[in-house]
């Protein structure tokens, strides 16, 4: 069993796509929880690899962040209250053209580059989402083109399109047009990264893209390349420097929402105003995120920033979560705290990287698991029990006052 597992890792590199005869269900069933999956992922991946999907910005204070705030919040169970049957159903209503019903309210946050965990990448990835009725989001520098990834996801899959807004104007307003055209629903425009936050094992280890493979969504050499790392130079980060716009403004958020008429969420936001502000310029919703800690280090932990940004929206629009997701627990919290839904980055990584298409299942499986088991526990057997208890989750200094 462990053979075939470290075969994967060592498929000849220009292979991008699944050996079948590799069958790792039955390794699977090892992983008893999302820390399980992570641990071997880390020890499969190249070093480069490793570096690029773990880690944070700096100091890496906020990548911390957002696990160790997770424990500081407490769930108050209730007692006595019929758990036979759980209601996870999740609707997510942007307008009146774009409600969606989800089985859970879990979804997968755009990450770049898949094809560097596993050869099928994001194809294997949004199949996951397909097949367990998740929706994905896409990231504009993926490692294959996006009317290949709807093309081959099972009918019905959620997927919206995440985007970087480049210098040259026409290239965002192509990559929109053909995220529309291939069926992307919803736009998700990621707002906390004008420049890429400086990661130091990337910096250390010089990290490009893989030779054998290309950002796949763009045609011309300059674009579809990263630039050429180095020792202490991130050959992905000068990339970034160069082609991305760091004038975005808030009138660029309207003109995106006028231009690709389809809802348009605002991902990367930590403020309260700022959500509010969103919504005034035309965005359908929020996803509260400090990109897995990747950007400006000593940003507030994902769930200390959800409360305000909750308030703030006062219902207007679905407010999402994402970053340091690792338990069944951590969505209760989120849920409890406001969140319409949360969204997972590193762990779909990590599943995609031990058992492709299987493993990203298997990580939203346990997720799944432990959150029927978080709202069992806590006599909680609805998304609206949970939302409508006062006090569910409180922090922690809730009993130091008492
Ligand atoms: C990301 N994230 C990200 N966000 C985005 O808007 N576009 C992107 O291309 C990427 N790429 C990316 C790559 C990798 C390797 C990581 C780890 C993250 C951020 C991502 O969407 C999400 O905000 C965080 O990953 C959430 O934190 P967790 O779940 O990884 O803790
Ligand atoms: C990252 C980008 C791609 O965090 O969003 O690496």
């Amino acid at each position: 069993m462990k053979r075939s597992i470290a075969l994967l890792s060592k498929l000849p590199e220009d292979a991008c796509t699944l050996n079948s005869s590799i069958n790792t269900t039955q390794n699977l069933k090892h992983f008893v929880s999302v820390g399980d999956v992570e641990t071997r992922a880390l020890d499969l991946l190249p070093k480069a690899v490793k570096g690029y999907y773990a880690s944070g910005a700096d100091d890496e204070n906020t990548l911390h962040r957002n696990r160790k705030a997770f424990a500081s919040y407490l769930i108050r169970p209730k007692i006595l209250v019929d758990v036979t049957t759980l209601n996870t159903k999740t609707s997510i209503r942007f307008d009146a053209k774009n409600v969606y019903n989800f089985d859970y309210p879990i979804g997968i946050a755009p990450s770049a580059f898949h094809c560097m965990a596993h050869p099928e990448g994001e194809i294997a990835t949004a199949r996951a989402a397909g097949e367990t009725g998740t929706p994905m989001i896409c990231s504009t520098l993926g490692t294959t083109r996006i009317e290949d990834i709807a093309a081959s996801s099972p009918p019905g899959t959620t997927l919206w399109y995440q985007l970087y807004v480049y210098k040259d104007r026409r290239i965002t307003e192509h990559l929109v047009k053909r995220a529309i055209a291939a069926g992307f629903r919803a736009l998700v425009l990621t707002v906390d990264a004008p420049t890429m936050g400086r990661r130091r094992a990337d910096e250390r280890n010089g990290f490009e893209l893989p030779s054998h493979l290309r950002m796949a969504n763009f045609d011309s050499e300059t674009l579809g390349r990263t630039f050429q790392g180095d020792t202490g130079k991130s050959g992905f980060g000068d990339y970034v420097k160069s082609m991305f716009d760091l004038s975005l403004t808030w009138d660029d958020l309207r003109w995106l929402v006028e231009f690709s008429q389809i809802p348009v969420i605002v991902k990367g936001v930590l403020r309260g105003c700022d959500a509010k502000k969103s919504i005034e310029y035309g965005a359908k919703g929020i996803i509260v995120s400090n990109h897995g800690g990747r950007q400006v280090d000593h940003a507030p932990s994902t769930i200390e920033a959800l409360p305000e940004v909750v308030k703030a929206v006062n219902g207007a629009v679905p407010v999402f979560l994402d970053g340091g997701i690792r338990a069944g627990t951590d969505i209760y919290k989120a849920i409890a705290l406001g969140a319409d839904m949360v969204f997972i980055g590193r762990p779909a990584l990590y599943g995609l990287t031990v058992g492709g298409s299987d493993g990203v299942k298997h990580v939203l499986n346990l997720l799944r698991t432990e959150f029927d088991y978080a709202m069992r526990l806590s006599c909680t057997p609805s998304i609206n029990a949970i939302r409508a208890t006062p006090n569910l989750v409180v922090h922690e200094s809730y009993f130091a006052k008492l």
